[in-house]
């Protein structure tokens, strides 16, 4: 059933403003604001402040926090890899805004505090970093991975470039959820609607000229919960910091549902 109030443990009360770091020029100083919750203190989240000194550290938003963690607090958690926008994990809500904290520079958001948090609507493991499981099991659901029938050529499955290209703004997909995790519908259906990320990956699998399941793929997806929960809101194309359109990729699967038929 749906709750509509937050359950009393995960209200956010007060927090710690860290003192400011000694031999910092003031004005290299900038402030984060932090969401913290541990699930082994038995307390409620709250929010802490630290000051980074931005002379010492690189300019991006994770290079700040990476700074945090070496100099002021080593509890501070969060998901990081590549720091290239590469690896997807370190999605996190900055500003109001699900991104990469490996991408979005310190300069980007306004002067003030930095406000980060973890993906909205995910359980949270432990500070910013969100609970993905039902994420890529979504992924999975959508068996991201080429199906055949007819018998596997000697050397490889061939692709003219023409077929090739029909992958473009699909492909490149990183799996960070920022366009999931944004989106209002699933964030109410989460458990029954596939959501953006998966969805263009179901489409991407469906616009490959190798694959010998688009049928099965198609009627997996012909679902009131699974597919067509998406009431075109966008919010996910805004959200995605790889610049793809999650959006056009469940409009282009709802279209091939209907040309089917037809
Ligand atoms: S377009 Fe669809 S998937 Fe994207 S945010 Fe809106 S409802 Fe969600
Ligand atoms: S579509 Fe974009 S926002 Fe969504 S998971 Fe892929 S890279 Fe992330
Ligand atoms: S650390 Fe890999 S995408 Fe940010």
């Amino acid at each position: 059933m749906v709750q509509f109030t937050l359950p009393k443990n995960s209200t956010i009360t007060g927090g710690k403003e860290w003192p400011k770091p000694a031999g910092a020029a003031p004005d290299k100083l900038r402030a984060y604001r932090i969401y913290r919750w541990n699930p082994e203190d038995g307390k409620n989240p709250h929010t802490d402040t630290y000051y980074v000194d931005t002379g010492d550290c690189g300019p991006m938003i994770l290079d700040g926090l990476i700074w945090i963690k070496n100099n002021i607090d080593p509890t501070l958690t969060f998901r990081r890899s590549c720091r290239e926008g590469v690896c997807g994990s370190c999605a996190m809500n900055i500003d109001g805004q699900n991104t990469l904290a490996c991408t979005r520079a310190m300069d980007e958001v306004a002067d003030g505090p930095i406000d980060v948090k973890p993906l909205p609507h995910q359980p949270v493991v432990k500070d910013l970093v969100p609970d993905l499981t039902n994420f890529y099991a979504q992924y999975a659901f959508i068996e991201p991975w080429l199906h055949t029938t007819t018998a596997t050529p000697q050397k490889e499955w061939r692709q003219s470039p023409e077929d090739r290209a029909k992958l473009d703004g699909l492909y490149e997909c990183i799996l960070c959820a920022c366009c999931s995790t944004s989106c209002p519908s699933y964030w109410w259906n989460s458990d029954r609607y596939l959501g953006p990320a998966a969805l263009l990956q179901a489409d991407r699998w469906v616009n490959d000229s190798r694959d010998e399941a688009t049928g099965e793929r198609l009627d997996n997806l012909e679902d009131p919960f699974r597919l067509y929960r998406c009431h075109t809101i966008m919010n996910c194309t805004k959200a995605c910091p790889k610049g793809l359109n999650p959006a056009e990729a469940i409009a282009d699967l709802k279209l091939k549902l209907v040309e089917r038929q037809v």
